[in-house]
This record gives C-alpha cells, sequence and structure tokens, in this order.
C-alpha cells in the first residue's frame, strides 16, 4: 500500500487521513455499543476527523486530540477553535507518557483513532526516525523481545504502549489498524495478562475508504470490568451486528475459529514425522531451469549442457495450488544436506560446475545470511528428505488447504521451492494415507481452528506440525468402523481431559 503515497512526509508518518464518513460511522457504533465516554482522546489525530465525528455523536464528552505534525495541529486548532470541549496539542506520540496522562482525565475515557500506517523498515529506506525510543519503552513487558523483530508497523508499539497503559482502567479503545495488527496486539494482550471484559474486530473495506490494499479494521477493546476475556468476536462490517466468526487464545495459541477448535482440539499434539520446507536457493535466474531438448535454458535465457546428476525435476508453489503436478522446470541442487562442501562437483560433474563459477557473481551476492559461512553456491532446507520419492504436499502461499501426493518423474524424486511444505515418505501407500487423512473433514477443520486466511503465508509449518497423525488416523479408522459417535468418544478418552469429554457430549451433535 506504501507504494501508493506519493510524497516522503505522508510516508514517513504513515499518513492516511480517515474520511469522515468512515469516522462517524465509527462512532456510530461505539455509541451503539453503549459507550458514554466523559473523555475521548485521539493520539494522532491529523486532521481530526474522528475529533470531529465523536463531537456530534458524544456531546458531553472532553475531547483531546494530539498529533505529531505542527501543520495538522494548527488546521486542526484552526478548525475547533470555537469548540470549549475540544483542546488539539502538538505532541510526539512517542515522547508522551500516556498511562500518567490518563490518570488525569475523568473516566469512562475512550482511546479514539487511526494511528500511522507504516513499518519501521519503510522508515528506514526514509531515513526516518519516527520511531519510540527504545529506553521509553524498557518498563513494558516483552518489549525487548518486540524490538528484535526485523519489521513491525509503528502502530503496533503505539498500541502496546496504550494497551500497557490501558490496562484495568475504566476506559475503551477504539482504533483503525491492519488486520494483521490486531491480532499480534491481542494475542501479546493475552500473552501479558492484560486484561479486558469485551472486544471485536469489525473489517474495514480499506481500498474503498483508503484506497489502499491490505487488510485492516477497527480493534475494539473494553478494559473496564473484572472479568478477562479470551475471545474476539469478528464482524464482516461496521454496520453488522452479527458476528460471522470468533477467533480467541487458549494454550498460548491464537485461535482462527475458536468452534472449529473446541470440535477438534483432541487433535492438537504434535505431528511425529515433520513438516518440511521445500529447497531454498534464493537465485531463480540461474537454479531454476527448463529443458531444451536435451539442453537446459536458465532464466537469464542461456541454454547449457548440464550433466543430470544435479538437475531435478521441480514443482513450484503456483504449479502445487493449480494442480499442475507434471514437472516443467528443473532445479540445480547442490547439496545432498547442508554441510555438504560443492567443491566435488567440480571432479563429478565438470559442466555443472562450469556453469556455477560462470554465474558466480548471482549466487555469491544472496543477501541472506544463512549463506554465510557455508560452502559455496550452497542451498538451505535441504537433507535427505529433500530427495524421498513420495512427498505429502502444500503451498504455503495460496489460500487453498489442499493436500497433494507428488512422486518422482524421469526416475527422479521431484523437489520443491521453498514456498512449499511437504512430509517425505518411502512408499507410495503410505504417503497416499497421509494425504488423504489430511484431506478430510477432520484435518482440515483442525487446521482452519489456526489459520487467518487473510495473511501473507497463511499455512505455515507450525500450524501443520500442531496435528496429530496418528490420533488422527485412529479417529478415522474407528469411524469408518463405529461412526463418528464412538470415534469423537474414543479421542476425547484418550485425551485425559475431562472438559474435552464434556465439550463433545455439549456442543456437537456429532456431524462431521
Ligand atoms: C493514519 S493518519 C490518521 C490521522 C487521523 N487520526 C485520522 O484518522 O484521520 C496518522 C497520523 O499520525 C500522525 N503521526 C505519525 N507519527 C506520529 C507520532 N510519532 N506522534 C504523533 N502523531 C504521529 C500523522 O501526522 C498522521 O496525522
Amino acid at each position: 500500500m506504501i507504494s501508493l503515497i506519493k510524497d516522503k512526509k505522508t510516508k514517513e508518518f504513515g499518513d492516511f487521513q480517515t474520511p469522515r464518513e468512515l469516522a462517524f460511522e465509527v462512532c456510530l457504533l461505539l455509541s451503539r455499543l453503549n459507550l458514554k465516554p466523559s473523555t475521548i482522546i485521539e493520539p494522532t489525530c491529523g486532521l481530526g476527523s474522528f475529533v470531529g465525528a465523536s463531537r456530534k455523536i458524544f456531546h458531553s464528552a472532553k475531547i483531546l486530540g494530539f498529533d505529531i505534525s505542527p501543520n495538522y495541529i494548527a488546521q486542526t486548532q484552526d478548525k475547533f477553535k470555537d469548540e470549549e470541549n475540544i483542546s488539539i496539542f502538538e505532541a510526539n506520540f512517542f515522547e508522551t507518557d500516556w498511562k500518567e496522562l490518563f490518570k488525569t482525565f475523568e473516566k469512562p475515557i475512550l482511546v479514539l483513532g487511526n494511528p500511522p500506517w507504516v513499518t519501521n523498515s519503510q522508515l528506514g529506506v526514509l531515513e526516518s526516525d519516527n520511531l519510540p525510543e527504545k529506553k521509553n519503552f524498557q518498563n513494558f513487558s516483552g518489549f525487548d523481545a518486540m524490538t528484535g523483530k526485523s519489521n513491525f508497523d509503528i502502530s503496533e508499539w503505539m498500541l502496546i504502549n496504550l494497551f500497557e497503559s490501558l490496562n484495568r482502567q475504566n476506559a475503551q479503545l477504539a482504533m483503525l489498524i491492519k488486520s494483521s495488527v490486531a491480532r499480534k496486539i491481542l494475542t501479546y494482550a493475552w500473552k501479558n495478562n492484560i486484561r479486558f471484559s469485551k472486544s471485536a474486530i469489525y473489517k474495514i473495506e480499506t481500498e474503498k475508504h483508503f484506497n489502499a490494499s491490505v487488510d485492516s479494521c477497527l480493534l475494539f477493546c473494553d478494559f473496564s470490568g473484572d472479568q478477562q476475556t479470551f475471545t474476539t468476536e469478528i464482524f464482516a462490517g461496521i454496520s453488522d451486528e452479527k458476528s460471522s466468526q470468533t477467533i480467541g487464545f487458549e494454550n498460548g495459541e491464537l485461535l482462527a475459529s475458536v468452534d472449529l477448535y473446541q470440535k477438534w482440539k483432541y487433535l492438537n499434539g504434535g505431528s511425529k514425522i515433520k513438516w518440511r520446507s521445500g529447497i531454498k536457493h534464493d537465485c531463480s535466474k540461474v537454479m531454476e531451469l527448463t529443458k531444451d531438448g536435451e539442453k537446459y535454458k536458465n532464466n537469464l535465457g542461456e541454454v547449457f549442457e548440464l550433466e543430470d546428476q544435479f538437475v531435478f525435476p521441480m514443482l513450484k508453489s503456483s504449479d502445487i495450488a493449480n494442480g499442475n503436478l507434471q514437472p516443467r522446470r528443473w532445479m540445480l541442487v547442490t547439496q545432498k544436506d547442508v554441510k555438504d562442501t560443492t567443491e566435488k562437483i567440480a571432479e563429478i560433474a565438470p559442466k555443472t560446475w562450469d556453469y556455477l563459477t560462470l554465474h558466480a557473481e548471482f549466487l555469491d551476492r544472496r543477501g541472506s545470511s544463512i549463506y554465510k559461512k557455508r560452502a559455496r553456491f550452497a542451498m538451505f532446507g535441504i537433507g535427505d528428505y529433500s530427495f524421498a520419492v513420495w512427498k505429502v504436499v502444500i503451498s504455503g502461499f495460496y489460500k487453498k488447504l489442499n493436500f497433494n501426493l507428488v512422486g518422482s518423474y524421469d526416475n527422479k524424486p521431484i523437489v520443491l521451492d521453498d514456498t512449499c511444505y511437504f512430509l517425505p515418505f518411502e512408499t507410495e501407500s503410505e504417503a497416499k494415507k497421509v494425504c488423504d487423512l489430511l484431506n478430510s473433514t477432520a484435518a482440515q477443520e483442525f487446521f482452519k481452528s489456526f489459520i487467518f486466511w487473510d495473511a501473507k503465508r497463511p499455512i505455515t509449518v507450525d500450524i501443520l506440525q500442531k496435528l496429530d497423525l496418528t490420533k488422527l488416523e485412529k479417529f478415522s479408522k474407528t469411524k469408518a468402523q463405529n461412526g463418528l459417535k464412538k470415534a469423537f468418544q474414543e479421542l476425547s478418552e484418550n485425551c485425559n481431559n475431562e472438559s474435552i469429554g464434556v465439550n463433545l457430549q455439549n456442543s456437537f451433535n456429532f456431524e462431521e
């Protein structure tokens, strides 16, 4: 989305001013939720869309707006100069002690707004320092761990600060943010004992309101009340009264569907067979080839004669997702294991070695730190498993939960690119059995309880690894022999978890 904005200042401050209608719609929703704030605070108020909208709806509230931009502050102060309940201040969010400030205002407090939509690495490119100073945040639990992350939204830091400052206060928060940030904030809050009695996510039409292509939402949280909830209702739109989904948090895990997790949590236990990623080489120009008669053509359009030994048929994520399981590309694979040296290729396959050395400049300039201190022309994510003849495969990029069986081609195992995940098998029958199990409703619903389809890479190794295949196989056998009810019963009994038994009896009518 950032490419859509033109000037540096706009980018630096993640500046997407909220259309007035949207700010008004949000305030109407908050009024429908029966909020009666005495003080409304907008920490990054810009040109004051929310200040204006909230004044129309919450007549008696005192409204305070803050922003880093002197230009916006001047315009907004001017706009509301005759309103005695509205005060606008120039302030840098990261230099403001929100916790102390909140103490001084009449409760209930509503913190409202639309923080900047920019990541720290985008700021890095712009040589901007619109970032918190580490020392300002050191009192916050978990912050050190957060700063270790390579890329994060600065709104994430702002929201963490606000959540820490509002914890256990008679206060509510409603903020327009990216959906991925909303999930991170909720997870942070749940992990760090920040208490809220109610929360909800209302999806926003980002394209329509901000002309930007990213999933975004209004995150609402109520910090008042003594109850801690571990679920959040998701609404498809701001005016929706009925939620479409409930996400939640259990045993340290964020759940995309609490209902599906409750149904299938007995299958959570980890796979004994390890899920693997495909081979990573970061150099498709040189390492990915197509056949040109008896020779190979690379992505630079050059044709070479190569020994067959190091060339393997390959499938990419797009092939897997589209069901094109007949390889049309080949991959030059320089190792059998990440620890292997590569110089021996010179002796075993001199043409291949010449090809590699001729293109060394492409391979040597691969930026990723994983290639440092490794053999020249090394690859990553490579081991015995990469060459297993049978694989059960899924693409991590595409929004399809579809497992495929992949075998060999031209008497060689098919290898996969690093956006695919797979389980390796020696025999076709074992691979086929597992593939069928993974495509069963039980497995699909189990995975769906963890998958957020709007994430960049919805299907991850972590999610795949959660499913206990042994339990799933047993469940499937009992279901085939004695029916679904018996199969559920057996699963729950083997889980040593009484609450599961209760769930089972109460929640399901044994329809798969
Ligand atoms: C996405 S815009 C939203 C503006 C306004 N809240 C609205 O809804 O129209 C983000 C705002 O954050 C302000 N901003 C960026 N960095 C800031 C900081 N460190 N402290 C305070 N305001 C900041 C920008 O000037 C900009 O007005």
